[in-house]
């Protein structure tokens, strides 16, 4: 059920994706590097779900496509940036070498500045502007959060912090702004943030785990960085078996959340399963 709904999903936002880095053709190289991240098998679990909590809610997945599109360029755009030498020098990403490394540094910056324009352009469209205020919001809480987590320095006190921005507010975003997109009550939204609170927390936890015990060529990013860039993470800071409790405690959380939206909440409780034991 998981990898169905996951795989419609997918499908729904790369036709969406397709259609709107079509308009780049008159800057080859910059749609040709946009392309190159968009289209490498991430696991788009950000549109998902935006167009889960859309349907939740009562709505239709479609009315929440271009919130989608958004947050996956958004999403891809935080990855090219966040893999160049300046910020966590990585040469891997999504099983191949990273933007940078295939275009060179200021192609790799464009790319990103490019996909996080596009991803506007693409919420002007949608018919939804409370959608349109809570990826705005979160895509500035991302940048605090890479913020933080670059000046961080191993700081323990910063962690959660860190850690909620950089990679809750997008996942925040994404339940916040599909749950716009059906007219959600309050009450569902509020369920909802909840949900991704304690749901970003136990993603960016296990990617946590994954740098340290993780096998690179399942990740397709490579291994052991955290603690070679002396990152502040949850396996640097507690050890593993101590960041492996704390991502249980955080999947409950985030189950007893999305169970109190109401609603057929399994491909929710599904997905909070396979995050806590992902290998990718
Ligand atoms: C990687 O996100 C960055 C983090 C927030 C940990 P994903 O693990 O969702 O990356 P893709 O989209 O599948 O490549
Ligand atoms: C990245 O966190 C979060 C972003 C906003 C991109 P990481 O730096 O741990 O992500 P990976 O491990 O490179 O995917
Ligand atoms: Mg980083
Ligand atoms: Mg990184
Ligand atoms: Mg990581």
């Amino acid at each position: 059920m998981l990898s169905e709904r996951l795989t419609q999903y997918s499908e729904w936002t790369e036709a969406k994706l397709a259609e709107l880095l079509s308009t780049g053709e008159r800057a080859p190289i910059l749609q040709e590097s946009m392309a190159y991240s968009v289209f490498s098998g991430g696991k788009r679990i950000r549109p998902a779900l935006c167009m889960a909590a859309c349907e939740l809610c009562g709505g239709d997945a479609q009315d929440a496509v271009y919130a989608a599109g958004a947050l996956e360029m958004i999403h891809t755009y935080s990855l090219i940036h966040d893999d160049l030498p300046a910020m966590d020098n990585d040469d891997m990403r999504r099983g191949k070498p990273s933007n940078h490394k295939a275009f060179g540094e200021a192609n790799a910056i464009l790319a990103g500045d490019g996909l996080l324009s596009l991803a506007f352009y693409a919420l002007s469209l949608c018919p939804d502007s409370d959608a349109l205020s809570a990826i705005a919001k979160g895509a500035f809480e991302m940048v605090m959060g890479q913020s933080l987590d670059v000046n961080s320095g191993g700081d323990e006190s910063l962690l959660r912090q860190l850690q909620d921005y950089k990679t809750g507010a997008l996942f925040r975003a994404a339940v916040s702004a599909g749950a716009a997109c059906a007219g959600a009550s309050a009450q569902q939204r509020e369920a909802l943030v909840r949900f991704a609170n304690a749901y970003g927390m136990l993603f960016q936890i296990t990617d946590d785990i994954l740098d340290c015990e993780g096998e690179a060529s399942a990740l397709g990013k490579t291994v052991g960085k955290d603690v070679q860039e002396g990152k502040t993470t949850f396996a640097t800071v507690y050890g593993l078996e101590r960041a492996k409790e704390y991502a249980k405690t955080y999947a409950h959380e985030a189950r007893e959340a999305v169970l109190s939206v109401g609603g057929d909440a399994a491909f929710f409780t599904e997905l909070i399963n396979y995050t806590l034991t992902r290998k990718s």
